[in-house]
């Protein structure tokens, strides 16, 4: 490191509110905790900050549809996602939202000072309206018959069937993807970025060094085909800002997206008196600024977002780095195979340092996509990890701990060998700073390597049954301590949680300027187990919980198809009033032995105690039930099943393969209430 630290603003995108994490998004995230946390960790001035995407028509129809407003649906998906990122270890600095007070106003000055420097271009377009919801709609919210194969059901822009891309205008008898209604054209005025006048700009910017060379190749093809001007505005109904003086018109999410970043670090900038953002985000800033996105998002970040930066007098990123896609076992991650895994599911079920490390030994510092290999996952975690990381310390500590008092020997009889370990650092920083994370992987595997090598040929424990070798022994286990401890101390960007542990053993700070000092004559803590192996089983549960079903799946759909459109045959009510519903408490939920649907419920309804067995076993996991009410049909006649007696039914809304959600009163109710 450098007299004076670097001071270093780091991003990830800013992941949509309108559903959870999933292993592809984690493969950002942690991607850029390890790089932050190796900044960190070599003392330079880094800050990480992040935030929720929270605007757009897909929020607001979500929002809609679970019967909560914007507001409410924003704020419990924030929740989820940092719950999920905290699980994961990933550790941001501030974790903000695009719907914030500080966002709303940098978003209308620079709003502002596009209008000053004449980028804003204003006029009218026609555009799909859905009259019966009354607003317009993008072509993912269109769907007809494809003019060309005929199939029914495809979205505006192309069919799935057969490839074919066209305009929802040449659709077959189109429909609202939203209510059903048949689209009209309507005009209405918009807002344009006038993105061309930055041709020159953008040919200078994305050839100065701030782009992988994969992605600089990609922007000059786009550069010399021309650019477009860019839609920024949508019109009411919106989720999002109001444009100022600009009554119904609102900023595109992808307007405000971006600036949420400098939101975000405002809102740090007001709790933080060592950050300053101005000193950040001012035209002549000297902080480095880094963003890290996904391939799919290089446009809005390496085209408009340095355009607008540059008119508003703003500093432009140092770079912009993007990665590949995740894949599962070779393909696109899929519901139905099982591998669309959630984030909470994978936690559910397996540690996040396994993850983090099996990502960090294949990232590379281009956009290649990444394929997370079941079986070479579980491998390498237990072999790599647990095998020979690990293993060192718990093959030599117990000696020290019993026949040193837990002291390490004061001198290094491997003095050669230990400046390899400490000389390697060198090539791993290197391979950090530049995200060859694959490459500082395999440097740290060969020195784990010869750490276990050493072991083997000094056999430790064939010494320490050998009288007069104590001084031998005492020696071996302290030069093996110590490369554990360097190993780790190189890890520790990866596997915080292992580190800290590491620290507590060792009963030291693990610091990348401090890995040349070794540990002599220092007294350590008793050993305790600090990584366990995979067990496939847990691999293959995480799977089989991931098929479409899948509670966390079903808050991922975005429309629902209609379906169910006509009633059931009408009844009088006092047909009705026959049912008697009432308010359950579920007591017990359990999996039933052979039942691939049902799971066995101890229902509570009042005092009464009823045995169900309901068919939401695809949905729901026994141990989220327990404590929940619910609505039951309380005076069904008892039916025999298979596994036993049935006395009653819960009340549940579902379409098929598209999930199975449990009804439940509202707050205030109690066990026995009658429905009426
Ligand atoms: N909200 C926008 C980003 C706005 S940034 C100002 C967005 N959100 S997202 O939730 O769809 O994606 C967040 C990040 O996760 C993006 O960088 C995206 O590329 C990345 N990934 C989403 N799915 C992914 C995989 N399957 N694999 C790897 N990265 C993926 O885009
Ligand atoms: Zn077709």
């Amino acid at each position: 490191m450098s007299d004076t630290p670097r001071k270093i603003l780091v991003t990830s995108a800013l992941p949509y509110a309108n559903g959870p994490i999933h292993l592809g998004h984690l493969l950002e995230y942690i991607q850029t905790d390890i790089w932050v946390r190796y900044q960190k960790m070599r003392g330079e001035h880094c800050t990480y900050v992040c935030a929720d995407d929270a605007h757009g028509t897909a929020i607001m129809l979500r929002a809609e549809r679970e019967g909560i407003t914007s507001e409410q649906l924003i704020d419990r998906i924030r929740e989820e996602h940092q719950q999920d990122f905290a699980d994961f270890l990933i550790e941001f600095d501030n974790y903000h939202s695009t719907h914030s007070e500080e966002n709303r106003e940098l978003s209308a000055l620079i709003y502002e000072r596009l209008v000053a420097d004449n980028k804003i271009a204003q006029r009218e377009i026609i555009q799909a309206y859905d009259p019966e919801k009354e607003m317009f709609l993008a072509d993912r919210f269109i769907k007809g018959t494809c003019p060309r194969c005929k199939a029914e059901d495809q979205y505006g822009d192309n069919c799935e069937a057969c490839g074919h891309t066209y305009t929802p205008a040449e659709l077959i008898d189109p429909r609202s993807a939203i209510s059903g209604a048949k689209p009209v054209n309507k005009a209405s005025t918009h807002f344009f970025f006038k993105l061309p006048e930055f041709q020159d700009f953008l040919t200078e910017w994305t050839r100065s060094g701030t782009l992988q060379p994969q992605i600089a190749n990609k922007l000059a093809e786009w550069l010399d085909a021309g650019l477009q001007e860019w839609d920024i505005s949508r019109d009411a109904p919106y989720f999002g800002f109001e444009i100022p003086g600009q009554a119904g018109k609102y900023f595109y999410v992808w307007l405000d997206a971006p600036i949420g970043y400098m939101a975000s670090f405002k809102h740090l900038c007001e709790r933080r008196d060592d950050l300053d953002f101005d000193e950040y985000w001012g035209a002549d800033s000297k902080a480095e600024l880094y963003h890290f996105i996904g391939k799919d998002i290089i446009n809005f970040h390496a085209l408009f977002w340095p355009s607008m930066l540059s008119s508003a007098q703003f500093r432009t990123p140092t770079a912009v780095y993007a990665h590949g896609f995740v894949t599962v076992d070779g393909t696109k991650m899929s519901k139905s195979r099982g591998t669309f895994i959630m984030a909470r599911t994978y936690l559910n079920h397996l540690k996040p340092e396994y993850l983090r490390y099996y990502f960090a030994s294949k990232l590379t510092s281009n956009v290649d996509d990444l394929d997370l290999n079941l079986a070479d996952f579980a491998q390498k975690v237990n072999s790599d990890l647990v095998g020979k990381v690990v293993n060192i310390a718990s093959r030599c500590a117990n000696f020290i701990t019993k026949r040193f008092s837990g002291v390490l020997a004061s001198e290094c009889t491997e003095p050669e060998l230990m400046a390899r370990f400490i000389n390697a650092g060198s090539d791993i920083e290197a391979h950090y700073e530049n995200r060859e994370f694959a490459k500082a992987m395999r440097n740290i595997m060969e020195l784990a390597d010869t750490a276990n090598q050493y072991i083997n040929d000094k056999e430790p424990w064939v010494i320490a049954k050998q009288e007069g070798q104590e001084q031998a022994l005492h020696t071996i286990c302290t030069n093996a301590i110590n490369m554990f401890r360097l190993l780790v101390t190189y890890l520790a960007p990866v596997l915080p949680e292992t580190a800290a542990n590491a620290e507590a053993f060792l009963n030291t700070r693990l610091t990348w300027q401090s890995r040349a000092d070794l540990l002599l004559g220092h007294k350590i803590e008793p050993f305790k187990a600090m990584m366990s192996r995979i067990d496939t089983k847990q691999i293959e549960q995480m799977i089989e919980d991931s098929k479409e079903g899948d509670p966390a799946i079903k808050t991922a759909e975005l429309t629902q198809p209609k379906e169910d459109e006509t009633f059931a045959e009408e009844i009088e009510f006092p047909d009705f009033a026959k049912v008697d519903l009432r308010v359950a408490i579920i007591e017990k939920a359990q999996h039933v032995d052979g039942a691939d649907k049902l799971l066995q419920l101890t229902l509570d309804v009042g005092g009464v105690k009823k045995n169900v067995f309901a068919g939401i076993k695809s949905a729901y996991k026994p141990e989220e039930l327990e404590g929940r009410l619910t609505v039951m049909v309380a005076n069904l006649k008892p039916r025999k099943m298979k596994f036993g007696l049935s006395e009653g039914m819960v009340l549940a809304a579902g379409r098929g393969k598209k999930g199975i959600w449990l009804l439940a009163p509202d707050s205030g109710a109690e066990p026995g209430m009658r429905i009426q």
